[in-house]
């Protein structure tokens, strides 16, 4: 019988050690093919990411909020929202008159989070279909900017950035998030440099290797 156990055991082991491979495997050659092409990740795909275990321990909607000086009142825009997790913390934050424009160009990201919203009688956030290159909105009219797992996405950064800072209010500030497991994952120093050439300070930044956010400010 301890025969038996043994042998399981040893070949759960092997089973979860090539399982552990080959999905590294897949995370390096995707990460090759998006540095030659990026595209926009399907709008399914973004219900995948963002799941209980991630919000649980990896990127906390929560912390993530209270990492960007919110105060309420403030007009805030995310690019990118996924399923809205990050949108909702922090739109709880600029209640009672503040609201959070949640823009992204995949129509099916934007009207399943419309639905969210309605369903939740969520009233301070407004999905939008919009391009991080050319914004819908005034110049100096935000007071928050913020991008989870999604500016590496984006195959012109910089000239996101650059759009960003127009919309951005004097003393504005940008917040990045990143996460190691996200095949478009970025160094910290490469967000710091794409940030400086479009013209925005650096501010702050938390977190470790695994999972960092940094904030930029419009001077
Ligand atoms: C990886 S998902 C991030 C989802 C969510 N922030 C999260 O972390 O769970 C990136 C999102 O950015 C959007 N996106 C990519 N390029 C964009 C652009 N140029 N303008 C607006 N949204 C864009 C994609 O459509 C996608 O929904």
């Amino acid at each position: 019988m301890a025969d038996i156990l043994f042998l399981v055991r040893n070949i759960f082991i092997i089973i979860l050690i090539i399982f552990l491979f080959l999905m590294l495997w897949i995370f390096v050659i995707v990460r090759i093919l998006r540095k030659f092409h990026k595209f926009p990740i399907p709008a399914f795909a973004t219900r995948l990411i963002d799941n209980a275990w991630r919000r649980k321990f990896i990127q906390k909607p929560k912390l993530i909020a209270e990492r960007m000086d919110l105060k309420p009142g403030m007009i805030v825009l995310e690019i990118g929202p996924g399923k809205g997790s990050y949108t909702k913390a922090v739109a709880e934050k600029v209640l009672p008159n503040g609201k959070v424009y949640a823009i992204d160009i995949q129509e099916a990201v934007i009207n399943r989070l419309q639905k969210r919203v309605e369903n939740e009688q969520i009233t301070n956030i407004i999905p939008k279909i919009d391009d991080a290159y050319n914004l819908s909105f005034e110049d100096d009219s935000i007071d928050r900017i913020f991008l989870i797992t999604c500016l590496p996405e984006i195959p012109e950064p910089v000239k996101a950035l650059k759009d960003f800072k127009r919309v951005l209010k004097i003393g504005g500030i940008l917040s990045l998030s990143e996460l190691l497991l996200d095949p478009d994952y970025p160094l910290r120093k490469t967000e710091k440099r794409w940030a400086k050439e479009a013209g925005l300070e650096f501010l702050e930044g938390f977190g470790n290797f695994f999972v960092y956010q940094l904030n930029f400010i419009k001077k």
